[in-house]
C-alpha cells in the first residue's frame, strides 16, 4: 500500500467505524477517488505477484468456476481469467466494479457488486477455486471469524480456496489497517470443512518487504485429495 492512499483510506476507514459502519468505507474510499489510482492504497494496476507466483507453480492443478473475493480493480480476476478460469469477481463497492468493467471491456470476467457478508444463496459451494486476496486483513478484526465462514461457504466439494494476506504473530499488534490476521485465525478455515493442504509463511519481495501468509485449502469428500504442494 503506499503511504499517501494509506493515510486517506485510514481517516475515512475511521469515519465509518467510528459511527458503527464498519464496511461502508470501501465505496467511500472508491467515490472519493475520481478514478486517481493513487488514492487506492492498494491500487497496484497488477496482478498481485503473490498469486502469480502460486499460479505458476500450481496453477493448472484445478480449473472450472473461480470466485475473487474483494476484486478491488479488476487485476486479480483477470489474472484467473487468463489462466482459463470461468471467472465471477465481486466487490461490495459499486464504484469499484464499474471501474474494473471500464479498465477491462473486453473482459471474460463476470463482475458482480455483492456483499461478502450477504452474497447470493446460489454461490454456496459453486466454486472449484476460491481466491482471497488482501480483503479478510482490511476488515475490521471483529468481523473476522464470520468473513472467514462465508468466504469458505464458496468453495465446491473438492474445490480449492486461496488465501493471501498479510502476517503477524498473536503478540504482535493488531495494526491500524490493514489488521493482519494470525495464524490461528487462519487455522480457521479448518473449522468449515475445508483441509490445508500448505501453510506459506514468508517475506515478500516488496521494499521493505512484508510478512505473508499464502494458504492453500480444499475441501475434501471421500475422494482422495487431488492437490499436493512440494
Ligand atoms: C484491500 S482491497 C483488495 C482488492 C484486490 N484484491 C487487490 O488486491 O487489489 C479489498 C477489497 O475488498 C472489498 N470489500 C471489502 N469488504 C467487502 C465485502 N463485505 N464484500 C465484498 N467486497 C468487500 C473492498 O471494496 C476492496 O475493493
Amino acid at each position: 500500500m503506499g503511504e499517501n492512499g494509506r493515510a486517506t483510506a485510514r481517516e475515512i476507514a475511521k469515519r465509518h467505524l467510528d459511527a458503527g459502519d464498519p464496511i461502508g468505507w470501501f465505496e467511500d474510499l472508491y467515490s472519493s477517488a475520481g478514478e486517481d489510482t493513487s488514492i487506492i492504497p492498494w491500487a497496484d494496476l497488477t496482478p498481485n505477484p503473490n498469486l502469480v507466483g502460486w499460479l505458476d507453480r500450481y496453477g493448472t492443478t484445478v480449473s472450472g468456476r473461480a470466485l475473487k473475493v474483494g476484486s478491488g480493480l479488476g487485476d486479480d480476476a483477470e489474472e484467473l481469467a487468463c489462466c482459463g478460469y470461468q471467472t465471477t469477481a465481486f466487490d461490495i463497492s459499486e464504484t469499484a466494479v464499474a471501474w474494473s468493467r471500464k479498465r477491462f471491456p473486453n473482459s471474460a470476467v463476470k463482475y458482480v457488486v455483492a456483499d461478502l457478508f450477504d452474497a447470493p444463496d446460489d454461490w454456496k459451494g459453486s466454486f472449484d477455486f476460491v481466491l482471497e486476496s488482501y480483503t479478510l486483513q482490511v476488515l475490521p478484526p471483529a468481523l473476522r471469524a464470520e468473513a472467514i465462514q462465508c468466504v469458505a461457504s464458496f468453495v465446491a466439494l473438492d474445490g480449492m480456496l486461496l488465501v493471501i494476506a498479510r502476517g503477524r504473530d498473536t503478540k504482535e499488534p493488531e495494526g491500524a489497517m490493514p489488521w493482519p490476521p494470525t495464524k490461528e485465525e487462519l487455522k480457521t478455515f479448518q473449522s468449515h470443512g475445508l483441509k490445508e493442504i500448505s501453510f506459506e509463511d514468508y517475506m515478500d519481495k516488496e521494499d521493505p518487504p512484508v510478512r505473508r501468509f499464502r494458504v492453500t485449502y480444499q475441501r475434501v469428500s471421500d475422494k482422495s485429495i487431488k492437490f499436493t504442494t512440494t
